[in-house]
């Protein structure tokens, strides 16, 4: 896991945050997603990816991101769409006090698959020390 700058262009009209696939980010973006309209209170994650490269954006708002590559746990604060956590390698992830109206956008290099889930975080743990 990495924290990486994200480019951003800010005018009167606003702000663009752009990333670029296989030019801002080691890999070829094949997928995006948007998790939004979270409670203060709810926690989302609970898993890690055996191949699956990401990148992480706060786009609006902020949120906190636990990451655990099964001997360091960081916790990184998002606040910043000038700020992407780059997640190369299986690491366990938590998400939670989003903000209200918070946007995080995550890049991916593959489509959705289920069978790339690690959701135990035993299993996790043991993957890790194989
Ligand atoms: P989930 O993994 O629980 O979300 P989070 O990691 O944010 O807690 O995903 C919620 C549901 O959405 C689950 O049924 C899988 C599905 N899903 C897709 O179909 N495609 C996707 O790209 C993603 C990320 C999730």
């Amino acid at each position: 896991m990495e924290l990486v700058k994200v480019k951003n262009i800010v005018d009167s009209r606003g702000k663009l945050t752009i990333v670029e696939g296989s030019k801002d980010i080691p890999f070829d973006i094949k997928r995006m997603y948007f998790i939004s309209g979270v409670e203060a209170k709810e926690r989302r994650g609970f898993h890690a990816h055996k191949k699956l490269k990401q990148l992480l954006v706060c786009i609006t708002g902020s949120c906190k991101i636990l990451l655990d590559d099964g001997k360091n746990k960081h916790e990184v604060f998002l606040n910043d769409s000038n700020q992407g956590v780059l997640i190369l390698n299986p690491v366990w992830r938590e998400m939670y006090e989003f903000s209200q109206g918070c946007v995080l956008a995550v890049f991916a290099d593959e489509h959705y698959n289920e069978s790339d889930y690690i959701r135990d975080y035993d299993i996790f743990k043991k993957m890790i020390e194989r």
